[in-house]
């Protein structure tokens, strides 16, 4: 498989991020990325120091490999979080941050040898990341799970890929070799995928979550938040459904009140991810769920990923 001098100095067989994704991404789902060759990425979201600093300890007894963590810069703990990197700085290779504009803290982390990797969902934005000495960036389309922009990946990653020098990684609607195939063509150096791996045998998401994943078809996905703040992609369930038709109702109104959402949406992705509530619980997931049809460990996901890209990159179609 192709690796750009980023992903060589990664040390990475396969060119793929498996996303940080908050609640999901534990040390044990990323150091089985990692062992298997990808880049795995412990997920920091909405918890405090004291639970990360926790997965950074699991993530270092189970592999020697490089991995990351990703900063949820929306999160009330984010300094901590960025303090707990840094006093690890020695086992953390990578940081990818999401939600937000990470430019207070990029110079910390490399002050500390520590590559930092944003999610951006513009050219603007990159362009920004760019001028504040980030060593590359994560395009990411509105088809992928959790937060979106309102991009697709389809338009963004090239207009990224051009309007930076730097190396740029595709995200959003990436659930096998086609995608990553899809991904160099548009001029990106690998892939990050978050809703193949959530169906990753390492993966602890409830079995009703994983159920609901492999069961999606191509419109099993909706934006919520779209109005209330905070548009995140989501499986259609019970949840979803009760969700929007409050944030339907109060937009219509002059003086919108979003609290009742507010209160729903706070714990609802941990309330998927531990319990499966489908009446309380939000599913983030990407439209690609409806590619996704079997758990697997992740070795066998990256292999098969990177094996199908390279036979199209080959000319096999
Ligand atoms: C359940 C879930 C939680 C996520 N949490 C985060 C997060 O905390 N920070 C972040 O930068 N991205 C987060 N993401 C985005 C992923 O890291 C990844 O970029 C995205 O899933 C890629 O698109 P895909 O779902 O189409 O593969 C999340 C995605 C999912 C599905």
């Amino acid at each position: 498989m192709k690796l750009s001098p980023l992903m060589k100095s990664l040390g990475l067989k396969y060119p793929i991020f498996q996303g940080g994704m908050a609640w999901v991404a534990d040390g044990k789902l990323a150091a089985a990325v990692s062992n298997a060759g990808g880049l795995g990425i412990i997920g920091a979201g909405n918890a405090p120091r004291s639970v990360v600093a926790e997965e950074i300890a699991t993530a270092k007894k189970l592999t020697n490999h490089p991995f990351g963590v990703n900063v949820m810069l929306l999160s009330p703990y984010v300094k901590e979080v960025v303090d707990v990197i840094l006093a690890n700085k020695d086992a953390i290779t990578v940081v990818t941050t999401g939600a937000g504009n990470p430019s207070d803290y990029v110079a910390d982390f490399k002050a500390a040898g520590i590559k930092v990797i944003p999610v951006v969902g513009s050219a603007g934005l990159a362009k920004m990341m760019e001028r504040v000495g980030v060593d590359g960036v994560i395009a990411e389309g509105m088809e992928s799970g959790g937060h979106v922009g309102k991009l697709t990946t389809m338009a963004l990653v090239p207009q990224v890929v051009d309007a930076v020098n730097l190396p740029v990684i595709a995200a959003g609607g990436i659930g096998d070799g086609r995608g990553l195939a899809a991904s160099f063509m548009l001029g990106a150096e690998g892939v990050q995928m978050g809703t193949r791996f959530l169906v990753a045998t390492e993966s602890k998401v409830h079995p009703n979550y994983k159920k609901a994943v492999l069961k999606a078809k191509d419109a099993s996905t909706i934006v919520t938040g779209e109005f209330a703040g905070h548009p995140s992609r989501v499986l259609k369930n019970k949840m979803a459904k009760k969700y929007l038709k409050i944030e339907k109702a109060e937009a219509l109104k002059d003086e919108p009140d979003y609290a009742e959402l507010e209160e729903m949406g706070s714990g609802s992705l941990r309330k998927a991810v531990l319990d499966g509530d489908q009446e309380n619980g939000s599913f983030m997931a990407g439209e690609i769920s409806g590619l996704v049809k079997r758990e697997q460990p992740a070795a066998e996901i990256l292999a098969e990923v990177a094996t199908q890209a390279d036979e199209l990159l080959n000319g096999k179609y």
